[in-house]
């Protein structure tokens, strides 16, 4: 399937996928010619330009982004100050859309608002890339979260029955929202673990996966833990107080778990997620982050690629 932008997770078909993975994983470990692998040359400098367009915080997808393009050749053309741009004047989304669209090979998108990425791929003449908009999908941290649980645990064939937990606010985490539509592909077994009052949107939910709201009775059995900031800045202040923090005994339960189990977090990080765990074996998140490089430049290369 040749797909012109990436709005949503469900979008991403069992081909593409593997494609994407395989060009990722040729990226980050370079084969010798001639052995069959699927590695894309980069294009040629001054090819491909790609706009970055985030209208709300970033360090690492912005980055991750930005390198990613200018990895494979081409240039980029950022917007992250949204004081500077004709955003400030009243311009909409699709008007900018539009004239962006007619400079550049793709758009990354990062919006407050969950729908600003399909309105945008509805009007761009290009690929539209979501790149986390509000609280609705963040399909590429998805797709490198995946690619991470592959390459620490095996194949994607072999992930059925695998004990994965999702932790934290499950209400407003993007992140877990395009996760957990991934997961269900593989016949893993989800954990939903969140405080009261952060669960899972009910228009996301399951009926057959676990929901909790304490880590502590299936720490033990979890084969990936997936922890996740609460999302402050998407909550009213009337919120907050419900909210009771479950994550500073994590470091004491870590010691419950599985030698096996990998710790993942799409980062920033607040409290949930204290330094002592980082010299911890099963402590995979740098990593992950690391392999958003790689995803994001397969993702950028079978995008603008012609044909
Ligand atoms: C996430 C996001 O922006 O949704 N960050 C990221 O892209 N790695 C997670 C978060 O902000 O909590």
């Amino acid at each position: 399937m040749k797909l012109k932008s990436l709005t949503s997770i469900d979008q991403v078909d069992e081909e593409f996928l593997k494609r994407l993975f395989k060009i990722a994983a040729d990226f980050q470990s370079p084969p010798s010619p001639f052995n069959g692998r699927l590695f894309m040359p980069p294009f040629l400098p001054g090819q491909r330009a790609v706009a970055n367009l985030f209208y709300e915080p970033s360090t690492r997808t912005a980055a991750s982004f930005h390198v990613a393009a200018t990895r494979l050749g081409a240039s980029v053309y950022s917007v992250d100050d949204v004081q500077f741009s004709s955003m400030a004047k009243g311009e909409s989304l699709e008007d900018t859309i539009r004239v962006i669209g007619g400079y550049v090979d793709a758009i990354v998108l990062r919006h407050p608002e969950d729908d600003a990425a399909e309105r945008a791929a509805a009007v761009s003449p290009v690929p539209v890339i979501n790149a986390g908009c509000g609280a609705g999908e963040h399909p590429t941290q998805a797709l490198l979260d995946l690619y991470t649980i592959e390459r620490e645990m095996g194949p994607l064939s072999s992930l059925v029955g695998l004990k994965v937990g999702l932790m934290g606010d499950l209400k407003h985490g993007r992140t877990v929202h395009s996760l957990v539509k991934l997961l269900r592909r593989y016949d893993t077994k989800i954990h939903l673990i969140s405080p009261s009052g952060l669960q899972l949107p009910l228009s996301l939910k399951r009926g057959d996966e676990i929901s909790l709201f304490s880590l502590e009775s299936c720490i033990d059995q979890l084969d990936v833990l997936y922890l996740t900031r609460v999302q402050w800045e998407r909550m009213h202040s009337s919120q907050q107080s419900f909210v009771k923090s479950e994550y500073s005994v994590i470091p004491k339960l870590m010691s419950k778990a599985k030698e096996s189990m990998i710790l993942m977090h799409p980062l920033p990080r607040r409290e949930e997620l204290p330094r002592e765990l980082d010299d911890d074996p099963r402590a995979v998140y740098f990593k992950q982050a690391r392999n958003g490089l790689y995803v994001r430049m397969a993702l950028l290369q079978m995008l603008m690629s012609k044909g």
